[in-house]
């Protein structure tokens, strides 16, 4: 059976995600943009690399709606990106009008989707999403934990000189500045890290792991993260393309689970072909649970501006 991922923003996140995804062979893409033309163009562009690339999917590069109708997942791209200096949080004006627009869409052509959400503010975006597509809470989730968690490894690997998969590690909270890495959950080669790497150390590569998207919008000048946010995404479609049920970090809707309710928050989740099949409640360390607290009282602040 073919498999249909549409991808609703076709910048930087968005193409180089239908890139992975078509490579892959997981599903055909959809490319959806309100600019057509950037839409029809990167199309080509990949459709002129299926050739060389040795792949048969099939893109298709539009403005119009009706084309996502069928799709397994949906993923919203579709918004602003930072500009050098602004948080996250300063562009939830612009990106709810656009996910609200977005969303309503995707809620009349693909109401039997699955939804990933990577608009910034994350998790306040996937909160908008879930509220107007009205869709089952286990259908609507948001990347940014993955992504958060790759940067940390990546640092660990660095600085201990071992091998990226050696490292396992969750980044959970907000995907902003009150990200909780869950250190009592940090492991190399299946040791704590903290027998590794000292307090004030880790300290400050937990400080980097959260600047990371700032350092590189920063580094660009304009625009921001693409591969490291695509290869995210990727890593939740195939979790549930292919029904692996693996434990990620994503945003999830929380009912009383780590003791938070009402919002969109990173937390674990067991993702499979029906969406987040399971909130997994890690026993994480008091420290943890009190710093995820205070995470998702910042994200229903920014909750509230909607
Ligand atoms: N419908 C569809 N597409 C839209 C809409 C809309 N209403 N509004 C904007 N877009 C498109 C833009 O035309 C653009 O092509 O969304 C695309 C966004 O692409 P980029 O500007 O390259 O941004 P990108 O780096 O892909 O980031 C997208 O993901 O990581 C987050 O913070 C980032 O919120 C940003 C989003």
């Amino acid at each position: 059976m073919t498999r249909k991922v549409s991808i609703i923003g076709a910048g930087a996140v968005g193409a180089t995600l239908a890139h992975r995804v078509l490579e892959s062979g997981v599903a055909d893409v959809v490319l959806l943009d309100v600019l057509k033309n950037i839409a029809e163009a990167k199309t080509l562009d990949l459709l002129d690399a299926a050739p060389v690339a040795g792949h048969e999917k099939n893109i298709t590069g539009t403005d119009d709606y009706a084309q996502i109708r069928k799709s397994d997942i949906v993923v919203i791209t579709a918004g602003l990106p930072r500009k050098p200096g602004m948080t996250r949080d300063e562009l939830i004006a612009k990106n709810a009008s656009i996910v609200k627009d977005v969303s309503e869409k995707v809620k009349k052509y693909a109401p039997d989707s699955i939804v990933i959400v990577v608009t910034n503010p994350l998790d306040t975006m996937t909160y908008l999403a879930r509220k107007i597509t009205g869709f089952k809470k286990e259908k609507v989730m948001g990347m940014a934990g993955v992504l958060d968690g790759s940067r940390f490894i990546n640092l660990i690997s660095q600085e201990l000189k071992v091998p990226r998969s050696s490292i396992e590690t969750y980044i959970l909270g907000s995907h902003g500045d009150t990200m909780v890495p869950i250190i009592s959950k940090t492991r190399v080669k299946g040791k704590p890290i903290t027998e590794a790497i000292d307090k004030n150390k880790l300290e400050a590569m937990i400080k980097r792991t959260c600047d990371r998207g700032a350092e590189i919008v920063k580094l660009l000048g304009s625009g921001s993260a693409y591969y490291s946010p695509s290869a995210a995404v990727f890593k939740m479609i195939e979790s549930i393309l292919k029904d692996k049920k693996e434990t990620l970090a994503a945003s999830a809707y929380v009912e009383g689970e780590y003791g938070l309710s009402g919002l969109y928050i990173g937390v674990p989740c067991k993702i499979g072909s029906g969406g987040i099949e399971k909130i997994v409640e890690f026993d994480i360390s008091g420290a943890e649970s009190a710093a995820l607290a205070r995470s998702a009282e910042a994200i229903k602040a920014l909750n509230k501006l909607l």
